[in-house]
């Protein structure tokens, strides 16, 4: 196995942290959802609030890829680290897909998307340190949110916005097996508190990525 230096590490986290921040990443390479979806008229207030919609979900998106960043720097991840890394690249996925549907919508990415990268990434390492089992709790309940969220904004989305509706469905598929996967890796159920004080956290992004 390959011994990397501290240096090393930096470097690779900074060119993941701005692959991330320039949709540039690594991806599965599966095919965009909405590529066989029409493309339905929408008034420009239709696409206003779908292009204020997709860019939460990016910025959502930014946070997840620099949370599972975090966390594969600390923990220790022993026989899950596979799992993990390909949740990661899912993430890109997702990364990927909102930024291509946010240009479509003529909307832009979130103004504060490297705080949310910084902030998640702590987050993430700091689970990571505190031990496997929360940092992957921590996974599936942020997951779990996720899909909440997701649905939430599928009912928000205009009904003839087909294609960021088929985006989100897909993505909803990737997060539920995300936590079913971190579940199965060993990670525990969170304090009431503690998924309460994330649902707050996810609130703040919700909210400010929604116009800034
Ligand atoms: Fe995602
Ligand atoms: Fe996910």
């Amino acid at each position: 196995m390959r011994h990397y230096s501290l240096l090393d590490k930096f470097i690779n986290q900074a060119d993941y942290a701005l692959r991330t921040l320039l949709d540039t990443p690594r991806i599965t390479g599966r095919t965009y959802p909405a590529t066989h979806v029409g493309d339905h008229l929408l008034t420009e207030q239709e696409k206003r609030h779908a292009g204020n919609l997709m860019r939460v979900n990016h910025a959502g998106e930014v946070s997840a890829q620099a949370l599972y960043q975090g966390q594969a720097l600390t923990a220790r991840l022993d026989n899950v680290r596979a799992n993990m890394e390909h949740a990661a690249l899912e993430e890109n996925d997702h990364l990927v897909w909102t930024a291509k549907r946010l240009k479509e919508l003529r909307s832009h990415k979130s103004l504060l998307n490297p705080f949310w990268y910084a902030g998640s990434f702590a987050t993430g390492a700091l689970t990571g340190m505190i031990g496997d089992k929360w940092s992957l709790g921590f996974v599936a309940e942020t997951e779990f949110q996720v899909v909440h969220h997701l649905d939430h904004h599928i009912q928000q989305l205009p009904a003839n916005d087909a294609r960021s509706i088929a985006i989100l469905q897909q993505m909803k598929q990737d997060e539920s097996h995300h936590a079913t996967t971190a579940l199965k890796a060993g990670g525990t159920s969170l304090p009431l508190p503690v998924k309460r004080l994330m649902t707050v956290m996810s609130k703040v992004l919700t909210a400010s990525a929604y116009y800034l």
